[in-house]
């Protein structure tokens, strides 16, 4: 079911360069959520455009009743937010969309770039309180890129970075320490599970990994949405059916989270 909760903005802080933590009082929003579901954003100072904007969840916390988002300030609706202080109020709609699975076989892979990672963070606290040990791969230009790493640290996951200049962690792509992982999988006969999202290079290269291996990947698409309900079709993205068939998806409500091996790119 809907929920369209009037949030109270409990923080507002930096997460990095021109990114931030949203953290909202939604009691009834952080009960509903699950991994991988995006909310829909009301800001509050454009209250005349009917437009939302599409946040995926950076964490849900049922027993403080709050929401995370972490979002990186890129055009008019997150820089009119960005104003926003502690104490407004902030109308969120959610759960949106099918999430990823949390019953996972083996060792999760979780692979993100940019503000991919929100999505993956919400995961993770799933993941670890169901016992399991995550592996997160995390990749971008520079080190300012690599976001929210301590968050990931503090739960005790393992966390494995690249960046193209060699300011943090491994020179060049995430797909290489990925990569170095697949391979000592394959030798130990380890099972695993990918898990990504981040640019849509990242996941068609993280989909070929799932496919190539015969392992379960699941893919968060992010498509620019205007309703974010269905309603519009704006988000469409091609996904294979069980029987061959392609047909043409909505990323807010088939998504966004699809099997590596559906899609068709
Ligand atoms: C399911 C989903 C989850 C998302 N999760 C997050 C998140 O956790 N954190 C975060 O920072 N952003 C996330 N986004 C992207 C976010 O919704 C957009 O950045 C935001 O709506 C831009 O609003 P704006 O008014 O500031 O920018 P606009 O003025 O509308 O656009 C500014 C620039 O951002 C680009 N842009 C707009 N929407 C998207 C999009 N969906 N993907 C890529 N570029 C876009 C535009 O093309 C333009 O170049 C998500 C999007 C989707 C669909
Ligand atoms: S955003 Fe309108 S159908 Fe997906």
């Amino acid at each position: 079911m809907l929920i369209d909760e009037e949030t109270t903005i409990v923080s507002h802080e930096a997460a990095g360069p021109g990114y931030r933590f949203l953290v909202v009082a939604a009691p009834k929003l952080a009960a509903a959520l699950a991994p991988g579901q995006f909310v829909h954003v009301k800001v509050p100072s454009l209250e005349s455009s009917a437009l939302r904007r599409p946040f995926s969840v950076f964490d849900a916390d049922p027993a403080a009743g709050t929401v995370t988002v972490m979002y990186k300030i890129v055009g008019r609706g997150t820089a009119a937010l960005a104003r926003e202080v502690p104490g407004g109020k902030v109308m969120v709609l959610g759960p949106l969309g099918h999430g990823f699975p949390v019953a996972c076989t083996g060792t999760p892979l979780l692979v993100g770039g940019g503000y991919g990672v929100a999505p993956l963070h919400f995961l993770a606290t799933r993941l670890v309180a169901a016992g399991h040990k995550p592996i997160l791969f995390v990749g971008g230009r520079t080190k300012d890129d690599l976001l929210a790493l301590d968050r990931f640290a503090a739960l005790g996951v393992d966390v494995r970075t690249a960046t193209n200049d060699g300011s943090a962690g491994a020179k060049g792509f995430v797909t290489d320490p990925l990569d170095d992982a697949l391979i000592e999988l394959r030798q130990t006969g380890g099972a695993f599970e990918l898990f990504t999202c981040g640019p849509d290079g990242l996941l068609k290269a993280v989909a070929q990994r799932a496919v190539g291996t015969g392992r379960p990947g699941w893919i968060s698409m992010d498509r620019h949405m205007v309703c974010g309900v269905g309603g519009c079709f704006a988000c469409i993205q091609k996904i294979k059916l069980p029987n061959g068939e392609v047909y043409n998806a909505r990323c807010c409500v088939n998504g966004p989270v699809f099997a590596a091996a559906d899609i068709v790119w």
